[in-house]
């Protein structure tokens, strides 16, 4: 079998099959670095095979009809990244949405991209902003693409934004509570997430969803990103079906 495709497909699972499925899943899609490397090529390769499995991903997703799916596709540290690997992600960005916008919409799957646009080139911003605006008014999976993101941003932002209403008169300082934050935060609307993947054996959470995580079920398979199969999906999601979740109680 070559490096490039899973040529061997296996049984996928269908909803039924599960007793149990998250409501939210988020994912850390990581190794794709480590990856390349394995296979002599350059990083772009590993980010550009890693973008292969994203959309078998979100196709099962989309399939078992899940609510929501969070990816980390670009954080606030990437940019310290080199020069070529930035420029190479940027353009997977214009390529991910060129070739999946058409069936995503197709599917009523809702685009949200997580983080703060304004940093991004022109031409990819206008993309992103494209897409939310193409598929806002979808009711299916809502897919969030986190992009320029991260988690204690994001609650900086929430406070300023309770600040500002709390000026303003339109909010009592007394009646700032969990939800208050929660309607402020990106995810405003959605569940918290259930269960996070994180690919690759590291066991971080790296600034991702601090907030909306709080009660999440963490997984950590040890391939990496690209070698992340839809079996490897099942799997994961199957163990969450497994696990016991008390959100702070005790087992009856
Ligand atoms: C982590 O692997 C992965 C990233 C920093 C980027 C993930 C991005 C994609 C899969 C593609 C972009 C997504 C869209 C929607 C276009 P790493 O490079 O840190 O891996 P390593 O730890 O093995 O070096």
């Amino acid at each position: 079998m070559g490096i490039f495709k899973k040529t061997v497909r296996r049984a996928v699972m269908v909803r039924e099959d599960f007793q149990k499925l998250p409501r939210h899943v988020a994912i850390i899609m990581d190794g794709n670095g480590r990856w390349a490397k394995k296979h002599k090529l350059n990083v772009a390769m590993g980010h550009r095979q890693g973008v292969e499995t994203l959309r078998e991903v979100i196709r099962h997703t989309d399939d078992l009809k899940i609510e929501a799916l969070t990816i980390y596709a670009f954080s606030t540290e990437n940019w310290n990244r080199s020069k070529e690997e930035v420029g190479a992600l940027m353009q997977l960005i214009l390529d991910f949405f060129k070739s999946e916008i058409d069936e995503l919409d197709e599917k009523n799957v809702r685009i949200l991209i997580l983080g703060d646009k304004a940093l991004f080139p022109d031409k990819q911003r206008e993309v992103l902003i494209e897409a939310e605006n193409r598929t806002g008014g979808n009711t299916g999976l809502t897919l969030n693409i986190c992009l320029n993101y991260g988690g204690r941003a994001e609650l900086v932002r929430a406070a300023k934004a309770i600040a500002q209403d709390v000026k303003d008169g339109k909010l009592n300082v007394n009646d700032v509570n969990e939800q208050t934050i929660s309607d402020r935060l990106y995810t405003t609307g959605q569940p918290d997430v259930d269960l996070m993947i994180r690919t690759s054996g590291e066991m971080r959470l790296s600034n991702f969803l601090l907030y909306q995580c709080a009660y999440a079920e963490f997984l950590f398979p040890k391939v990496l990103w690209p070698d992340f199969s839809v079996q490897d999906y099942d799997e994961a999601l199957m163990a969450y079906g497994g696990r016991e979740r008390r959100f702070g109680g005790r087992l009856r």
